[in-house]
Parts: structure tokens; C-alpha cells; sequence
């Protein structure tokens, strides 16, 4: 959940930049995690010459420069004021999402080694960390901290004075920090990026990554390193996204990739289609603000180009299988088990309704963290759906390596490219929302949802169950949801407005009915995470089975209403309105335009344009995320980084 930064440039231009560029990059990437943040230097203090270099010693001076300072970006930049930092050729940053030891000085990152000479920074797990520290320990290294990542440190320098030891006995220097690194890389169980520099070397940053994100960005006469593109996206949209278990070197003019065995890899090159203003919080005052009024856009966006002009048939994105092959192999699946978590499970949940209804074939949706601890029944004739904005959700990656050991078919929805989710699936479909800075996910949210009907209904395409124009009656009315969730946000100052009065209220409930449940099941969840008071999302119909006890004077109950076209729903929860008014709750309704029985009933509607049943959770969703966020806004709370919360879960 950390971010990272690496950057490189020609050692005799040392100066400020590789700094200006960790601290920007740390701040693109602060949503991953702000518990404290670090960055390390090197190629200041002079230059190792090739002779020098020929005596194969740490050289008294040539030591990496660290600041780092527990909470939030600020004090770091606050520190490197009060203690400035010498020019550099290479730089390493990190802002960190506590895993292994308490958020303060000592933990952050960097971490360096015993003589300063080599640096290293580190996002994920390792779980072996304790047993290594032992071996190092008994061999007189000594620790200041209580991180797994220093373990890593250690034995990188452990390592390159082998190394050297090595190169010195045949006569020949190798200052080698790839090959440090993938020794130790092959050390290690758990999930890690590692980022590594050598003050003895500062033209060469090195990293390695398992399970845990990293991308290069591939700059002239500069190389970039990150956690996800947002750290470099200001200086280039050229990327690299690198595999699982392999390690890469950056040098102002190269970028090497080898695997953990030393074999030579070719990375997936990409452009970046997110600029830097995007990634920015253009103009609004929260990237929570920015995102939602974003969600016509981003809906608009992921069904951009989905069929394809010569078959007339939708297709998807990336395929990591024969195309053909895979359509062959959808045609003869007999269930789809859709795996998420938070909020992307609820996209899951709502999408049940549909590719049920289109497909004809029964759709579970399951917890990925709790998928695989089940035994599921998972075979070749299962295909498993996983969705996930970040696309290094730990839980959701590990659930789709479950289901691929049971011999499964697997399709990922994701929204950041470079993520490890699509390179372990068979088929991705990107949800082309842009960047989601804030924690709480809006835009991913009604994207995901998109993107799921859109492999729904290439679903029912390739296996007969719906004719072409079928599909295309239904893409049509895809096309016309942007418009009507801009009518929604368009609402944004009046919720804001309504919000403001409740600003002190303990619990909120949410009823829906169908489609509508999940949607409640939602906007629980937003209320939770940014105004942190209780919430509850309950499907309408259970409300009589216990829930109906909670219910008391004043307390607020938003009801999510389906649409007039399904009257045996709309009815049902008229009904339920009517028993909570009856024991005083106050009532929200989300209700399409001209449901006068809803504004007979409830105390507030909400209206939204008519809209198939289906597609209402993409509608219906927008007013409960704004009235979260301006709940949250009134009680002077941080919408864009909730406490206790990172944006992405990368680790189980
Ligand atoms: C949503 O508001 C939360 N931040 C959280 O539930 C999130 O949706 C969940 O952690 C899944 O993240 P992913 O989509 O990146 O996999």
C-alpha cells in the first residue's frame, strides 16, 4: 500500500531535480499511504572515479543522504528545509501505510545499511523477515529499527561486499547492486517492491518486485521508477510495467529487466492516457469532489471503442489467451463467481442482477478474501470475474490464483494499467475512469459497474443467448447513462445543502430492493468511511425480520425506490417507506422523475431520469456518494484520506 519513487539522471548533472521529482511524485502518490514518508540521495558528494572504484572499498564520504519524518508529506518537506540535502544524480522516495512497526522516525522509509552506503525502500510484506534478522544479527549487524524492510538493507549490503569480495579475488571490480538485489529478491516469502541505491554507483537505481506494484517511466536522458504512474505522469506518459519476480535497472540512458533467475525480460511498454492535470485535483477542492463530478465522464470513457468495426461483436482489452480459444472456452462455462472487495464487490453484486438476466447462467458474487478459504467450487467450466480499481488488491489477486489452480477461466476489470490483476488473467477489461486519488471509490465504482455489464453482454454475444442488436438496444442505452448521472451531479450543492443538516447524526440507515440492495449496501459503506458513524445497508424485504427494531424517532432511512416500469418492486417498497415512517424515521428517497407516490411517502426525493432497472445503481448511487462526502466535509473530516484507510489493500 506504499507509494515509491525512484529516479536517475546523468551523475555529472547532479543537482536538485532527482529531489523535486521524489517530493512530487511522493505527493501524487500519498493516497496509497501517509503514515510518514523518506527519500534517500546519492552523487553528491563527488564522483567515484573508475580508479577508485578499481579499490572495491566503501569509500569514506560517499554515503547516501536520508530524511525521512513520521505523518504526513509535510514534515519531511519540512525537515529537508531544516536540513537541506546536497545535489544528487539519484534519488529513491517513499511514503509509507504501516505494516511491520509503528508509524514514526525510525520505521520510515528509507532504510539504509550499517556504512550508509546503500539505501532501500519497500512496499508490501516480507513474512521471512524475522528469521533473516536473526541470521544477520548473529553475524554482528546491527538494527535500528523495528521494520522488515531494514532486514532488506542489510542483506542488500550483505550481498554486493560478497560480490565484490567475489570480483576482487578474480582480479576484476564488479560494483554489481542488480545482482544484490536479485539474490536477496529470491530470499524473501511474502509481497514486495524493492527499490535500492548504492552511493558507491550513483548512476543505477535498482528494483525488484513481487506481487507488489512497480512501473518505469521511461524518460531522455532520465529513467523514472513507481509504484503506479501517478509518481512520474508530470515528466513522461511512456511506461514499462513490469512482471511478477523480476528485477529492473535504470540508468539515465537504460532500462534492463532480468527475472529472478537472471534470464533477460522484455516489459510491456504502455502510454499513460492520464495527464498530469488529471492527476491533479483540477480546480475542486477535494479529489473526492473532482472524482464524482468526473463519473459521467468516466462511464462515457469505458464504453468508448467496445465493438469492434469489422465483427460488429464487443471485444476486450487485453487477452493473455488465444482470442478464439477463449470464446470457445466461455461458451462451455456453466457458472461465474465475480470476486472483489468493498465497494468493488458491491459493482460485483449489482452486476449478478444483469449477467443473470442476459446470460442465463447463475452468477455468485464472494468476498475475495474469503473465496478462497471456502473450498469453492471451481473448475474449468467456472469463470471467474474479478474487479478491482487498483488492480494490487492482495485479497482479490490471491482469490484469482485460487480459482486459476482450480483450472478456472478468469476476466479482471481494472482501472490502472501496469497492475498485476490483468497479468494474471486470462482477459482484462480497463475501466477507463483516470486516475482515483481519493480512498473512497466513486467514479471506479460506476465504471466497474460499466465495464461488468459490458463483458455481461459480450457474455450473451459469444454464447447466443442475446442477438446483436440485442446488445447493441442495450449499449444504446448505456450511451445515454453519462447524461443522466450529469443530472445527478448537477444536484451536488443542493445534497451538499441538506447534508449540512444532519452533520451531527449517529446512524443512517439504506433500503433497496433488487439492484437497489447492493446500492445500499454502498452507500453504508461511504458513510462509514468518510463521516465515520454507523451505517447499515439491509435488502428492504429483511427490514420486518429485525432491522424495523432500530428504527426510532428522527432517524434518518434513504430508500432506494426502482424504477415505475417494475411495479411489483416499486410497491414492496412503498410499503417499506411507509412502516418506518410509521415509527418516525425521516425518509430519503431516490426516485425517478414523476414517482409521485414516492414524494406522497417520503420527507425527501431524490429524483433521477427513467432508466432500465438495470442500469438505476449507476444513477441511484450518485446522490448517496455526495451526501457521504458533504456529511463528512460538514463535520470538517478529510474526504480524500480517511483515517486508518489506504487506497489500495496490498496486503492479505
Ligand atoms: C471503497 O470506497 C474502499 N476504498 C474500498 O472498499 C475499495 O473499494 C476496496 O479496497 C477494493 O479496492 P480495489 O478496487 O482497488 O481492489
Amino acid at each position: 500500500m506504499c507509494g515509491i519513487v525512484g529516479f536517475v539522471q546523468q551523475k555529472n548533472v547532479a543537482d536538485n531535480f532527482p529531489l523535486e521529482v521524489c517530493l512530487h511524485g511522493l505527493k501524487r502518490l500519498e493516497y496509497r499511504g501517509y503514515d510518514s514518508a523518506g527519500v534517500a540521495l546519492a552523487g553528491s558528494a563527488g564522483f567515484a572515479t573508475d580508479a577508485q572504484l578499481e579499490n572495491t572499498i566503501a569509500i569514506p564520504g560517499f554515503k547516501t543522504q536520508v530524511r525521512k519524518k513520521a505523518g504526513r508529506l509535510d514534515n519531511l518537506e519540512e525537515e529537508i528545509r531544516q536540513h537541506p540535502t546536497l545535489p544528487a544524480s539519484v534519488a529513491i522516495a517513499h511514503t509509507r501505510w504501516a505494516t511491520h512497526g509503528k508509524p514514526n522516525d525510525i520505521n520510515a522509509h528509507p532504510h539504509v545499511s550499517n556504512d550508509n552506503r546503500i539505501a532501500l525502500i519497500h512496499n508490501g510484506i516480507i513474512e521471512n523477515a524475522n528469521s533473516l534478522r536473526d541470521e544477520l544479527e548473529s553475524e554482528g549487524i546491527n538494527f535500528s529499527s523495528s521494520t522488515d524492510t531494514e532486514v532488506a538493507a542489510h542483506l542488500l549490503r550483505r550481498e554486493l561486499g560478497r560480490i565484490e569480495a567475489e570480483s576482487a579475488a578474480e582480479a576484476k571490480y564488479t560494483c554489481d547492486l542488480t545482482e544484490a538485489m536479485r539474490r536477496i529478491a529470491v530470499l524473501f516469502s511474502g509481497t514486495f517492491t524493492l527499490l535500492a541505491i548504492d552511493a558507491l554507483n550513483p548512476e543505477v537505481v535498482v528494483g525488484a518486485r513481487h506481487d507488489s506494484p512497480l512501473v518505469v517511466g521511461v524518460g531522455d536522458g532520465m529513467n523514472f521508477l513507481g509504484s503506479d504512474v501517478a509518481a512520474f505522469i508530470e515528466y513522461t506518459n511512456q511506461a514499462i510495467a513490469l512482471g511478477q519476480d523480476q528485477i529492473v535497472t535504470i540508468t539515465p540512458e537504460s532500462i534492463d529487466i532480468i527475472d529472478f533467475d537472471g534470464v533477460p525480460q522484455i516489459g510491456e511498454k504502455f502510454e499513460v492516457n492520464w495527464d498530469a492535470a488529471l492527476a491533479s485535483k483540477g480546480g475542486y477542492r477535494t479529489f473526492m469532489e473532482k472524482e464524482i463530478r468526473e463519473e459521467p465522464r468516466a462511464i462515457a470513457d469505458t464504453l468508448l471503442g467496445r465493438i469492434d468495426p469489422s465483427t460488429k461483436r464487443l471485444k476486450l482489452d487485453e487477452m493473455n489467451v488465444d482470442e478464439e480459444t477463449f470464446a470457445q472456452n466461455m461458451r462451455k462455462i456453466d457458472k461465474i463467481i465475480i470476486v472483489a472487495c468493498g465497494t468493488a464487490s458491491y459493482a460485483g453484486f449489482v452486476t449478478k442482477y444483469a449477467i443473470e438476466h442476459w446470460c442465463r447462467i447463475p452468477v455468485e458474487v464472494e468476498l475475495a478474501h474469503e473465496f478462497r478459504y471456502r473450498d469453492p467450487i471451481v473448475n474449468a467450466k467456472s469463470l471467474v470475474i474479478s474487479i478491482s480499481q487498483s488492480g494490487e488488491t492482495m485479497d482479490t489477486i490471491m482469490a484469482v490464483r485460487h480459482a486459476k489452480e482450480q483450472g478456472a477461466q478468469t476476466i479482471s476489470i481494472c482501472n490502472s494499467q501496469g497492475a498485476a490483476l490483468p497479468r494474471e488473467s486470462d482477459a482484462t477489461l480497463y475501466t477507463h475512469a483516470g486516475p482515483e486519488v481519493a480512498v473512497a471509490s466513486t467514479k471506479a465504482f460506476v465504471a466497474q459497474i460499466t465495464a461488468s455489464y459490458i463483458i455481461g453482454l459480450y457474455l450473451a454475444s459469444i454464447r447466443g443467448n442475446m442477438y446483436n442488436d440485442e446488445v447493441q438496444n442495450v449499449l444504446d442505452e448505456l450511451d445515454e447513462i453519462p447524461e443522466k448521472v450529469q443530472m445527478l451531479v448537477d444536484q451536488f450543492d443542493s445534497i451538499t445543502r441538506l447534508a449540512d443538516y444532519y452533520s451531527d447524526v449517529e446512524s443512517v440507515l439504506f433500503l433497496g430492493r433488487h439492484v437497489g440492495y447492493p446500492v445500499a449496501l454502498e452507500g453504508a459503506l461511504k458513510l462509514k468511511e468518510l463521516a465515520y458513524i454507523h451505517a447499515e445497508g439491509f435488502a428492504a424485504g429483511e427490514l420486518k425480520h429485525g432491522p424495523i427494531a432500530l428504527i426510532q424517532e428522527d432517524l434518518p432511512v434513504f430508500v432506494i425506490l426502482p424504477p415505475l416500469d417494475r411495479p411489483e418492486l416499486h410497491s414492496k417498497v412503498i410499503s417499506n417507506i411507509q412502516e418506518v415512517k410509521a415509527r418516525g424515521a425521516r425518509v430519503f428517497a431516490i426516485a425517478e422523475e414523476g414517482d409521485t407516490t414516492a414524494i406522497e411517502h417520503a420527507d425527501i426525493v431524490f429524483k433521477r431520469p427513467k432508466c432500465p432497472s438495470l442500469l438505476a445503481p449507476l444513477l441511484d448511487v450518485v446522490p448517496l456518494q455526495i451526501f457521504a462526502y458533504a456529511l463528512a466535509t460538514a463535520k470538517g473530516l478529510d474526504v480524500d484520506q480517511p483515517r486508518n484507510l489506504a487506497k489500495s489493500v496490498t496486503v492479505e
